[in-house]
């Protein structure tokens, strides 16, 4: 079968409950055919309410962007995974890479991370991707195919049908330098190629694999047509409302031409 698309804005720090009204209401009004692809927004914590309460949630998905490794309890200023489903959401960003950079987040926290989602019944968006430095040395696969064990392994079949991930290199983050499709597209593959050795042809085939790094109305639509790039995570872009349906429209154009390169 083939995989949705999954086109997903993470908000980051930003955003005030006006913004958020308007971001919203101006999604909703745009066109897209949910059988074929999903969009989700990825709001601060003090936005998931509003949010919430602002969507169709068979529309429009809301997920954090983060989450505690720890269970409630006396763990101040830490949001549990229980509270996520509380409030109602559907996923959560772990692993992005300025948790790993600005709070020094490896890939065991990361993996606990990712545990606790699953066991609330939330589906976790890993991140991936290497840093400049990792490209230019070669290091690309080796730094991917770290994270990518360090975060799952050991995780069963049945519950990889349960994650998404996102490559997104360091390098284009908020830079304008976005991977060319052919960049990312080797990268894609070679993570399905990854998750075939680890466990099997189905969980290769059916996993969704987002790209994320500059994505734009204009460069959405050669990536999206990428034949394992199964959608963008989306930052600065997300946040305007005409680029991120921009976004959205490359993606329906892509899934409904249902022809990838
Ligand atoms: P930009 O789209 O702003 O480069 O950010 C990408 C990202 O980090 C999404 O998680």
């Amino acid at each position: 079968m083939a995989r949705k698309s999954l086109i997903a804005g993470n908000w980051k720090m930003n955003g005030t409950r006006q913004s958020a009204s308007d971001l919203i209401a101006a999604l909703k009004v745009l066109n897209w055919e949910t059988q074929v692809l999903e969009v989700a927004v990825f709001p601060p914590f003090h936005l998931l309410s509003l949010a919430l309460a602002a969507v169709s949630p068979a529309l429009i998905a809301v997920g954090a962007q983060d989450v505690s490794a720890q269970k409630p309890g006396a763990f101040t200023g830490e949001v549990a995974a229980e509270f996520l489903v509380d409030v109602g959401c559907q996923y959560a960003l772990v692993g992005h890479s300025e948790r790993r950079q600005y709070h020094r987040e490896d890939d065991a926290l990361v993996a606990a991370k990712l545990r606790r989602l699953l066991e609330v019944g939330l589906k976790p968006v890993v991140c991936v991707g290497e840093l400049l430095a990792e490209r230019e040395q070669g290091q690309t696969f080796d730094v991917v195919a770290r994270q990518l064990s360090g975060a799952l392994g050991g995780l069963n079949a049945e519950q990889m049908g349960n994650v998404a991930l996102a490559y997104e290199p360091v390098w284009a983050i908020g830079t304008g330098k976005v991977a060319s499709p052919a960049q990312a597209q080797e990268v894609h593959a070679f993570i399905r190629q990854c998750l075939m050795q680890q466990w099997n042809k189905s969980v290769a085939d059916g996993l969704q694999v987002l790209y994320g790094g500059s994505v734009n109305a204009a460069n959405a639509k050669d990536l999206l047509a990428q034949k394992d790039i199964d959608g963008a995570l989306v930052g600065g872009a997300s946040l305007k409302a005409q680029e991120f349906a921009g976004i959205i429209a490359a993606g329906m154009a892509v899934a409904t031409a249902g022809v990838r390169v």
